[in-house]
C-alpha cells in the first residue's frame, strides 16, 4: 500500500455513512471506522463498508491484557480490515499478542499500528495523572521504537513527529498523521496542524482527514483536493 488520504468517517450511524459515502461515485476513499460507529452499528458496518470496495482503518485502539487483545484481534481478523490499531502503553507483550492473534493461517495480516500518547494529553496530565516524568516527545518516541521492536507496522502520530518517528524508526515504519488542514480551513478543536501538501513534505505515509472532508460542503472535492495535494 502506498501514500493514501485515509477518511475518518465519524457518523453515529450506518444510515448517515452511507448517506456520505453515496456521493463517491469515482474513486472509493481509504475509509477509518472508529468507536462511535463500531459500537453503534457493530461489525456488519465493517462488513458492509468493505463490500463497497473501501480499504479500512478500524481504529478501536485496543488495550488490554495480552490474552485478551490476542483473542479480540484474532476476531478481527476476520473482518479483513486493511489497517487496525492499539495502544503502544500495553507493553511489548500485548503488542505481540495481538499480532499472533492477527494473524491467518496463511500468515497474512492486517497492518497493526500502535497509539502513543494520544494528542489529547499534554505534560501536564501525562505527569500529573499517570507519573510519566520525560518530555512528551520523548515518550511518543520511546513507544515508536517499542512499537517496532515488537514488530508492528507503524505509529499514530502527529505529523509534525512523522519525520523524526522515520529518522529513528526507518522510512518503512509506517506514521498515520491525523490533524490535517487546508490551508485556507478551518482548524476547529486540532492545534497542531498541517495541510495535506505539508504532510506529504515531511513524509507521512497516510493522512486522515476529518471533517474538511465530511463537513465540507462538496465532499467529493475536498477529498480530490487531498488526494492531489497528498498523493500525486
Ligand atoms: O475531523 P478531524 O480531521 O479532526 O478528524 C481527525 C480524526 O483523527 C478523528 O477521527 C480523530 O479521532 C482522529 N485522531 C486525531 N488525533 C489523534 C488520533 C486520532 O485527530 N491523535
Amino acid at each position: 500500500m502506498g501514500k493514501d488520504v485515509i477518511v475518518a468517517c465519524d457518523f453515529a450511524s450506518a444510515e448517515q455513512t452511507f448517506a456520505f459515502l453515496d456521493k463517491f461515485t469515482g474513486r472509493k476513499p481509504f475509509v477509518k471506522i472508529g468507536m462511535e460507529l463500531f459500537y453503534a452499528e457493530g461489525p456488519s458496518i465493517v462488513r458492509q463498508i468493505k463490500a463497497r470496495g473501501h480499504k479500512i482503518f478500524l481504529d478501536l485502539k485496543l488495550h488490554d491484557i495480552p490474552n485478551t487483545v490476542k483473542k479480540a484481534m484474532a476476531v478481527l481478523r476476520n473482518l479483513d480490515v486493511d489497517i487496525t490499531n492499539l495502544h503502544a502503553a500495553g507493553t511489548t507483550a500485548m503488542m505481540q499478542g495481538a499480532l499472533e492473534g492477527l494473524t491467518r493461517e496463511d500468515g497474512s495480516r492486517p497492518l497493526l499500528i500502535a497509539v502513543t500518547q494520544l494528542t489529547s494529553t499534554d505534560q501536564q496530565s501525562m505527569e500529573r495523572d499517570i507519573l510519566i516524568r520525560e518530555p512528551i516527545d520523548e515518550v511518543v518516541m520511546h513507544y515508536a521504537q517499542t512499537a517496532k521492536n515488537a514488530g508492528l507496522d507503524g505509529i499514530v502520530c502527529s505529523p509534525l513527529e512523522a519525520g523524526k518517528v522515520h529518522d529513528a524508526c526507518g522510512k518503512a515504519f509506517l506514521t498515520i498523521t491525523p490533524g490535517v488542514r487546508f490551508a485556507d480551513g478551518e482548524v476547529g478543536d486540532q492545534k497542531r496542524v498541517m495541510t495535506p501538501a505539508q504532510a506529504k513534505e515531511i513524509g507521512s505515509d497516510y493522512i486522515v482527514v476529518g471533517r474538511p472532508i465530511t463537513a465540507a460542503a462538496d465532499p467529493v472535492a475536498a477529498y480530490e483536493r487531498c488526494i492531489a495535494e497528498f498523493c500525486d
